[in-house]
């Protein structure tokens, strides 16, 4: 048999063309593309259908501890299947450091949950939250040359955010061993005053999440994480960007030739601040920061996906159960806003909402779909053997119904969260098979893969950091 596996009579959608062809398969790898390849063990009829690189989700948390007792929802099974069924082959959760333990030891721990259990390949970004000498000066630098390439700084939150001097120490690490920083931007200080204040007039109930983390707390610190990125001469990439005026700081940066780039989320084009406002705490449902805002910003966010504002676009996946005392709604989170844990669940429909919402409603080409829900994850991050349909490269595959339509809806999706945010949604498109490195995960809607399937990938540098050992730039 030449092949493993052909997909024959689809049409292909890359980051650059749409084209008609079939794509051979052996070894996990695509070795052919083109007509009348011959034998197979297993051929897929993909007529009337798209094929495209399997969905990258360079943004979700699984099972990450989350303060109080309080769990997440997906373990690596139900997190990496539920992308599967979303049409994703590749997530990118976090090795999240808490004070006090190594930063070795916690990547260990995550490898540890992971192994064994998930569907789809993973490949893990790191947190710093504390950046001590032995981080800076060891760990940090052998883990990036290990392939953990990339890494999340919190300018917010107990226990995590950093300083300004911090972020200075970590972004030269970043400078020095070429690295990608990923910047979560909201002002601490701003956020702790306007929710004392809130509490004090009794202002307690979820919605009042939003009005804590306007969009001044977004806007500055954005700001000043690329004037600190600027001073030490590094890329940056700020994540979950939720309105115009954030965008403008990530475009007049870039205007002045700064490598300065963006990610946005499907919170931020569909839903709005009024989500949070729903009686008996349903508000707690869409909980997250930065919060979702209002339909300008909506239309602001969309231009950014068009006019590559933002180059990825990902789920930031954070998903908790709604009717659980361990989750959304602790006994404390029912005091305060303030204790209801931040993020909702998306990795299954981020890419049904961008396709039907950008591609079907014709904000977004089908090639910018590929590039900001594959491709261009793949490149930000150094995955160098996916994000495209091309000789060489992992055959991770997601076919697509164009026309499938959905009213997206918790009963029909598999992660461990109770709820989806975008519950009623409707949608024309969906991914019906996803394949793994020539292996099929989903065949048909159904699960036909098995826990183990995926793996972790360790990764090159990303082609948009800094090069190691580049001179200063004048
Ligand atoms: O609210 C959110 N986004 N929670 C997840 C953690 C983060 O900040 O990305
Ligand atoms: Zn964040
Ligand atoms: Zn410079
Ligand atoms: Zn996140």
């Amino acid at each position: 048999m030449a092949y493993d596996l052909i997909i024959a009579n689809g049409t292909i959608a890359t980051a650059s063309d749409v084209f008609s062809c079939d794509i051979g398969i052996r070894d996990g790898v695509i070795v052919a593309l083109g007509h009348d390849l011959g034998e197979a063990a297993e051929t897929i009829d993909a007529s009337g259908k798209l094929v495209l690189p399997g969905g990258i989700d360079s943004h979700v948390h699984i099972a990450q501890p989350s303060g109080d007792g309080i769990v997440m929802a997906d373990d690596f099974a139900s997190g990496t299947l539920s992308a599967a069924f979303g049409g994703n082959t590749t997530v990118m959760p976090f090795c999240m450091q808490e004070k006090g333990t190594s930063l070795r030891e916690t990547v260990k721990d995550y490898h540890k949950l992971s192994e064994g259990r998930c569907y789809t390949d993973v490949s893990f970004h790191l947190v710093i939250s504390e950046p001590t000498e032995q981080v800076l000066g060891q760990d940090l630098p052998a883990l990036i040359e290990d392939g953990y390439t990339s890494f999340k700084v919190f300018m917010t939150y107990d226990g995590l955010a950093l300083n300004d001097r911090q972020m200075l120490e970590v972004m030269s690490v970043a400078r020095e061993t070429g690295a990608l920083v990923m910047v979560h931007a909201e002002n601490d200080d701003a956020i702790r005053f306007l929710t004392d204040r809130l509490e004090r007039g009794g202002q307690i109930a979820p919605k009042f999440h939003g009005t804590s983390r306007p969009i001044p707390v977004e806007r500055e610190a954005t700001h000043r994480a690329i004037s600190l990125a600027e001073l030490v001469d590094v890329p940056v990439m700020i994540v979950h960007v939720s309105n115009r005026e954030a965008m403008e700081e990530i475009q007049r940066a870039r205007s002045r030739g700064l490598k300065v780039y963006g990610e946005t989320c499907p919170q931020y084009l569909v839903l709005t601040e009024t989500d949070m406002d729903g009686l008996n705490m349903e508000g707690a449902k869409y909980v997250c920061s930065p919060p979702p805002r209002d339909t300008a910003s909506q239309i602001a966010c969309w231009e950014g996906l068009a006019n590559g504002t933002f180059n990825v676009f990902s789920s930031d996946h954070c998903p908790f159960r709604y009717d659980d005392p361990a989750g959304k709604l602790t006994p404390k989170g029912r005091t305060s806003f303030r204790w209801v844990p931040n993020g909702i669940p998306g990795v299954e429909t981020r890419l049904p909402i961008l396709f039907s919402e950008g591609v079907g409603k014709g904000r977004i080409t089908l090639n910018q779909f590929v590039a900001l829900s594959s491709t261009n994850h793949a490149r930000t991050y150094g995955l160098t053997k996916k994000g495209s349909i091309a000789i060489g490269m992992d055959a991770d595959i997601a076919i697509w119904d164009p026309q499938r339509q959905v009213t997206i809806s918790q009963s029909l999706l598999h992660h461990g969260s109770d709820y989806t945010p975008y519950e009623g949604i409707a949608v024309t498109g969906w991914p019906v098979t996803t394949i793994l490195r020539g292996q099929v995960v989903i065949r048909d809607g159904e699960l036909a893969g098995k826990p183990g399937q995926g793996g972790h990938v360790a990764r090159e540098r990303s082609q948009l950091a800094r090069p190691v050992g580049a001179p200063p730039h004048a």
